[in-house]
Order: structure tokens, then sequence, then C-alpha cells
């Protein structure tokens, strides 16, 4: 059986996929501030990290979906700079932090 992990699983896009993956079969564990096998906030790249290197220490990873994200649509003059640093962490910095921390395993 496929191991998956993956972000974005109660969102819209992640808990369709969530869904496919599990009627065909996969394992599916996911990270997330909620339900979660990994309860981890993205914005936290040094605590994702920490908490993903643990995890895989003890379960197998064949498949990484990054799903979570989210948008800014504001005028940039009216989006604080504290948002943006939010956007880039978990847009970003997270999904090149667990791509890092798979493909050692893959
Ligand atoms: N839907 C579209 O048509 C579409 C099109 C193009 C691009 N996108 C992009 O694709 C991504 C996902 O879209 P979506 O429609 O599935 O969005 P969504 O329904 O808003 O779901 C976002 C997911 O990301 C998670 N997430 C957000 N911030 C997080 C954080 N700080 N820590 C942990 N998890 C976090 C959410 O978890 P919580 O439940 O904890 O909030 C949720 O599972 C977004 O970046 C979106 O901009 C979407």
């Amino acid at each position: 059986m496929k191991s998956v992990l993956m972000t974005g699983a109660s969102g819209g896009i992640g808990s369709a996929i969530k869904e496919l993956l599990l009627e065909n079969g996969y394992k599916v564990s996911t990270i997330g501030r909620g339900d979660a096998q990994i309860v981890c906030d993205l914005k936290d790249s040094k605590l994702l990290a920490k908490e993903v290197e643990k995890w895989l220490k003890t379960n197998a990873v064949d498949i990484l979906i990054n799903a979570a994200g989210f948008g800014l649509f504001d005028p940039l003059e009216s989006t604080k700079p504290e948002k943006i640093d939010e956007l880039i962490s978990v847009n970003l910095t997270a999904p090149i932090t667990l791509s890092h921390l798979c493909l050692k395993k893959f």
C-alpha cells in the first residue's frame, strides 16, 4: 500500500485529493492545524521540520502532496508585511521544507 503524506487535507482541493486517494487504497497521513496526524501550523517552518523529521523516523512515505495554501487579494499597500511573510512561509517555505525531508526517504 502506497503511503501519502499531505498538507491541506481539510481544504477544497486537498480534501478532494484525500478522498480519491482513500477510495483507491492509499494510506493517507495529514499535516495540519486541526485534526491531523502531524499537528502543525505551516507558518512555523522550524516546528514543521522538527515534527515531520520525528514522524518520518517511524513512518514510511512514498508520495508527498503539498495542497495547503492561501491567497492574498488586497492591494499591496493595504496588505500587512506579516501577512506576506505568512504567505511565503505557508505557500513556499513549507512545501520546500517538506519536499527536502521526503526526498531523502524516496
Ligand atoms: N481552489 C482553486 O480553484 C484554486 C486555484 C488555483 C490555486 N489555488 C491555490 O491552491 C491552494 C489550496 O486551495 P483550496 O481551494 O484547497 O484552499 P482552501 O479550501 O482554503 O484550503 C486551504 C488548505 O490549506 C490549509 N492551510 C492554510 N494555511 C495553513 C497553515 N498556516 N497551516 C496549515 N494548513 C494551512 C488549510 O487548513 P485549515 O483547515 O487549517 O485552514 C486548508 O486545508 C491555495 O494556495 C489556493 O490559493 C486554488
